[in-house]
């Protein structure tokens, strides 16, 4: 299977996903600041992504100080570098702090590249992990839709991308999607277009496309009436950061599709792997939000521009990860 992202002969190979779906170009990135701006760009993106970018750049950042004469300093630097990029996704920085935790205990005066190669050891342990918990965010999943609606062609509704160019592998609510899919029980998807850059139109469709799921691409102000309409069955979402209460940060334009979902009595699903879970933020008021440039949305007049969102957990009916299934208190 294809990855979003992973390690080739010494630099970061990622697919540049700000060109996608009109061309597959694939960047060889080879230092941390060309990483930083990557993921700032959003040539990469979504949390379980990021958190396999934030590994690597400790990584590149070994291999780059191995020989200075304070390799500690120049990895910590690098460290709170890539972690500032974004703020949202806890992955990101979990990423970082897991990497950094094992070159700094490997940092070796004789063997300049060793903590190098334990932060890279490091980063692919969490890209075999994170393609693992696709997996099992998958079947969970699609499980626990057919026992809640029974076991039918389902339509779903979709916000952001969280298929394989966010999660490296599978992906974790389009992982639902293609695991429901392969198993013959998907009528359609609607994919929100997600303003404003557009992941659910140019990425989710990209994916649905190639996994040949029928699927409509929706304008985000078009959910809420579909759903009133009884037009969908369930909405499944991903994650940024789901804070110790059950609070969730995700794309912007999930708050409001999770309160035209209780409204309709539709079962909005979040799923989102364990990394996601962030036990040390005790509700999403206390979520750092991104807000990115305002031309993002508009050029040449005032704009505001929060990239994500939360959705406070009342709203929530339940959080698949690849090892529990919290069931929310919405219908
Ligand atoms: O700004 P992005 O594109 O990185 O935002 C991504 C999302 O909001 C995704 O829904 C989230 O990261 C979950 S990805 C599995």
């Amino acid at each position: 299977l294809v990855r979003c992202i992973d390690w080739d002969r010494g630099a970061v190979r990622l697919i540049d996903q700000t060109l996608l779906p009109g061309r597959a170009e694939w960047l060889r990135v080879s230092t941390v600041d060309e990483l930083v701006l990557a993921v700032r760009r959003l040539a990469v993106r979504g949390a379980p992504a990021l958190g396999a970018a934030g590994a690597f750049g400790v990584a590149l950042a070994g291999y780059a100080s191995g020989r200075s004469a304070d390799p500690a300093g120049d990895l910590a630097a690098a460290a709170e570098a890539l972690r500032a990029a974004r703020p949202t996704a806890v992955n990101l920085g979990r990423g970082v702090d897991r990497a950094l935790h094992r070159a700094r205990a490997a940092l070796d005066p004789a063997d300049w590249a060793a903590a190098a190669r334990a932060a890279l050891a490091e980063a692919q342990a969490i890209v075999a992990e994170e393609a693992s918990n696709c997996r099992a965010i998958g079947e969970r999943g699609a499980d626990l839709l057919l026992a809640r609606l029974g076991r039918r062609p389902l339509r779903l509704l979709t916000h952001c991308n969280t298929g394989w160019l966010a999660c490296i592998e599978w992906g974790t609510a389009l992982g639902v999607v293609r695991t429901l899919h392969g198993r013959g029980l998907v009528r359609r998807v609607y994919a929100d277009e997600t303003r404003p850059l557009l992941q659910g139109a140019r990425l989710t469709a990209y994916e649905l496309a190639e996994m040949g799921v029928e699927y409509r691409v929706l304008a985000d102000s078009a959910a809420a009436f579909l759903l009133a309409r009884g037009e969908v069955d369930a909405v499944l979402v991903g994650a940024d950061r789901i804070a110790a209460n059950g609070d969730v940060a995700n794309k912007i334009g999930t708050y409001p599709l999770a309160l035209a979902a209780h409204r309709a009595g539709t079962p909005f699903v979040v799923a989102a792997p364990e990394s996601t879970v962030d036990t040390a933020t005790p509700t999403g008021a206390d979520i750092p939000i991104e807000y990115r440039d305002p031309a993002e949305v508009a050029a040449h007049v005032p704009a505001e521009n929060p990239a994500f969102d939360v959705t406070p957990t009342d709203l929530v009916t339940a959080i698949v990860t690849e090892r529990r299934t919290l069931e929310g208190t919405a219908p």
